[in-house]
């Protein structure tokens, strides 16, 4: 198998290409920025292309040099800067992906692995919202409100066509909240969870007036990288769309008090409540992630706790 990550040198990217390297494969990662931050430690045991997933040709070069049997599909535009240019954010997004489906298609690429998101589902309603927090399925009504959303529905929908189409094993993962090293520096305010690691490990100051006690499933990149791992190698599923969580809520008192135990002296004060962070409609739940362990063998493997020392080794690690 020759495995070619887009968006490689991202967050969960670059943990996808570790996890391969462990089991002693060499993935190819092609990201259209040099960034070597969160993959330092491997870069000698992968294979980097610079290049941009808008350019078909690079696409085509990259499949055709290191001939490469499968595909995961990462590359994106995060929320914020898609809709400050959503010209960019749909390039990006959309061209990018039937680029990547149309090279599939040329040189007989089995599967491709998608990133969705929550954010297909837009709102979380009713008894799927918290408290109740019902676990939201894979038939939970697609209703994105954010152009992210609209996005990465428009995309799951491209690949289900060429599915059909031409046969080429498409599978979607929609990630719940994730949280783990490079987010915070890359992604800022949408990485609630990673802020609150990685102040307390500054001793920074932080008051956050409400939000502790907001119910909502968070899922650790180490978890997000072996479910995309899955998805490469599963045999061929009954199923092509997976939700990928925790399949339980959390807490940022719980996360707060992870990192407590690794830095006791933090500063940071956090109010009780439900969160007033966030984009303005709410889309907090938890995730049923049932189909995902039936058809790819997906388990989460990380609670909060063990999430967050891994996260701080990890930035121990990388010198970050
Ligand atoms: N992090 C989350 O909470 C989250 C949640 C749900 C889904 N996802 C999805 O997971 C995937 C990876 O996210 P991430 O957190 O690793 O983001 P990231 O921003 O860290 O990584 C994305 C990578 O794509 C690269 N990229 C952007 N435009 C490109 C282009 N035109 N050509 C080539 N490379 C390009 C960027 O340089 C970056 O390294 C994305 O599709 C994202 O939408 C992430």
């Amino acid at each position: 198998m020759k495995l070619l990550i887009t968006g490689g040198m991202g967050v969960n990217g670059a943990v996808t290409a570790r996890l391969m390297v462990q089991d002693g494969l060499r993935p190819v990662l092609m990201d259209n920025r040099l960034d070597l931050t969160l993959m330092g430690d491997i870069k000698d045991q992968v294979d980097i292309v610079v290049g941009d997933i808008c350019d078909p040709a690079a696409l085509e070069k990259a499949v055709d040099d290191y001939k490469v049997t499968h595909i995961a599909h990462l590359a994106a535009l995060m929320p914020e800067p898609a809709e400050a240019d959503p010209r960019l954010g749909v390039k990006v997004g959309v061209d990018g992906t039937v680029n990547v489906l149309e090279v599939a298609r040329a040189k007989n690429i089995k599967r491709v692995v998608f990133t969705s998101s929550k954010a297909a589902y837009g709102e979380i309603l009713g008894e799927y919202a918290p408290p109740a927090c019902k676990p939201v399925r894979e038939d939970y009504p697609k209703r994105p409100a954010d152009l992210y959303g609209s996005i990465k529905v428009c995309c799951e929908e491209l690949g289900r066509y060429y599915r059909e189409t031409y046969g080429i094993e498409f599978i979607a993962l929609r990630f719940v909240s994730i949280y783990g090293p490079g987010k915070e520096a890359r992604h800022g305010p949408l990485s609630f969870y990673g802020q609150l690691i990685e102040r307390a490990r500054r001793g920074e100051q932080w008051a956050i007036p409400q939000g502790g006690d907001q119910l909502n499933d968070a899922v650790y990149v180490g978890d997000v990288g072996r479910s995309v791992y899955l998805a490469v190698t599963a045999p061929a599923p009954d199923e092509w769309t997976f939700n990928i969580g925790t399949g339980k809520a959390s807490t940022p008192r719980e996360f707060l008090n992870a990192a407590a135990k690794l830095f006791p002296d933090h500063l940071i004060e956090l109010g009780a409540g439900p969160s007033k962070l966030g984009r303005s409609k709410q889309s907090y739940c938890v995730f049923d992630i049932s189909a995902a362990k039936r058809n790819i063998g997906y388990e989460p493997a990380y609670d909060v706790e063990k999430g967050v020392r891994d996260y701080v080794a990890t930035l121990d690690r990388l010198g970050r």
